[in-house]
């Protein structure tokens, strides 16, 4: 096999790999990727949620883009994935009264106070938590 055609085919394994892992991404990202329009028919029950959680009069959705999501949908500092039932389950155990709590006072070391929306009123920091438990259900 000549220098160039190893070259060619390393490329192809390297491209391949890089085909699975984004398509990978591309499955984990996506229920809350989604975006739904009220009026629009919305096909996944991730979309719905969403849908729901918004038609409470708060804009869930806009809040949690702006604050939550940074950490929270990428688990950085192990913060638990939305959508990821396996890292919820132990915190909803807890009892909604005391994720409210630890999303309003912050929980040490790497959960934030106010999860970092300064302008989200109590209420509104609720409906994120919610939003979050009720994605991983
Ligand atoms: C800077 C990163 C960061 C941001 C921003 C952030 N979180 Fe968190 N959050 C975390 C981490 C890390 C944990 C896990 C903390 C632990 O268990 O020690 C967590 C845990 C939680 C929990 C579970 C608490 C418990 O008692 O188990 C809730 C609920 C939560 N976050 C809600 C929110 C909401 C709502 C927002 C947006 C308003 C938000 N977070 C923004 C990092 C973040």
């Amino acid at each position: 096999m000549s220098k160039i055609k190893i070259l060619v085919s390393f490329l192809g394994l390297i491209l391949a790999g890089f085909a699975i892992a984004s398509s990978d991404i591309v499955d984990r990202i996506k229920p809350v990727g989604e975006v739904c329009i009220e009026g629009h028919e919305c096909a996944t029950a991730a979309a719905a949620t969403i849908q729901v959680a918004s038609s409470g009069g708060g804009d869930v959705q806009s809040n949690f883009n702006k604050s939550c999501a940074t950490c929270h949908n990428a688990g950085v500092a192990g913060a638990p994935k939305v959508g990821d039932a396996a890292a919820w389950a132990p915190r909803i155990e807890k009892g909604m009264d005391t994720l409210y709590a630890s999303t309003i006072n912050g929980l040490p070391p790497a959960m934030p106070a106010k999860g970092m929306c300064f302008s989200c009123s109590d209420d509104d920091l609720r409906a994120l938590v919610d939003y979050m438990v009720e994605a991983a259900q």
